[in-house]
């Protein structure tokens, strides 16, 4: 089931975190993003939170900001639910682009957002550090 993020779900979402190797935003950087104009999403499974989105709604575009799934919970579509509900968001937001960056050798998520009609539109010269990388931008039109 795919619901809001509450405050009370951080400590999850920063376990989730540390077992992907995502972007780390740690539990202020989530008080912070909720009590802002992001919007954040999480997974529940048998009252688990499995998985999490967070996203920045401006009036024309969203932004991905971080996206994780527990390793195993992997495969088996949850990511595919959170990404179709933002999706579903901004639709409904009257948005009509949904933005991310991601390291250009996360060949798993960047198949992962490919299957949901993203395509990479640039690149960023040495955008990530530790370590070093590019990102690909890659941008999803929604109709
Ligand atoms: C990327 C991520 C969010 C995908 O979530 P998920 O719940 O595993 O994805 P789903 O089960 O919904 O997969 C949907 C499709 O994505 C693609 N995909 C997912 N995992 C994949 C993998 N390991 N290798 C290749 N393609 C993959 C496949 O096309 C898959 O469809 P299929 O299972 O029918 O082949 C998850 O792997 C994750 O948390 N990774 C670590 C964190 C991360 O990289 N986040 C993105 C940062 S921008």
């Amino acid at each position: 089931m795919v619901r809001s993020m509450e405050l009370s779900d951080i400590p999850a979402v920063c376990e989730i975190e540390k077992q992907t190797g995502v972007c780390v935003w740690g539990v202020e950087g989530y008080r912070e993003a909720l009590s802002n104009e992001y919007v954040g999403l999480v997974y529940e499974k048998c009252g688990l939170v499995v998985g999490f989105i967070v996203a920045k709604f401006a009036l024309e575009e969203v932004e991905i900001l971080n996206l994780a799934v527990a390793p195993e919970w992997q495969r088996c579509g949850v990511g595919s639910q959170l990404v179709e509900a933002c999706k579903e968001l901004a639709k409904s937001k009257g948005v009509r682009e949904i933005w991310l960056d991601v390291r250009k050798s996360n060949l798993k998520a960047r198949s992962f957002y490919e299957k949901h009609g993203f395509s990479v539109v640039f690149e960023r010269r040495r955008f990530y550090r530790n370590p070093d990388e590019d990102a690909v931008v890659m941008m999803c039109r929604i109709e």
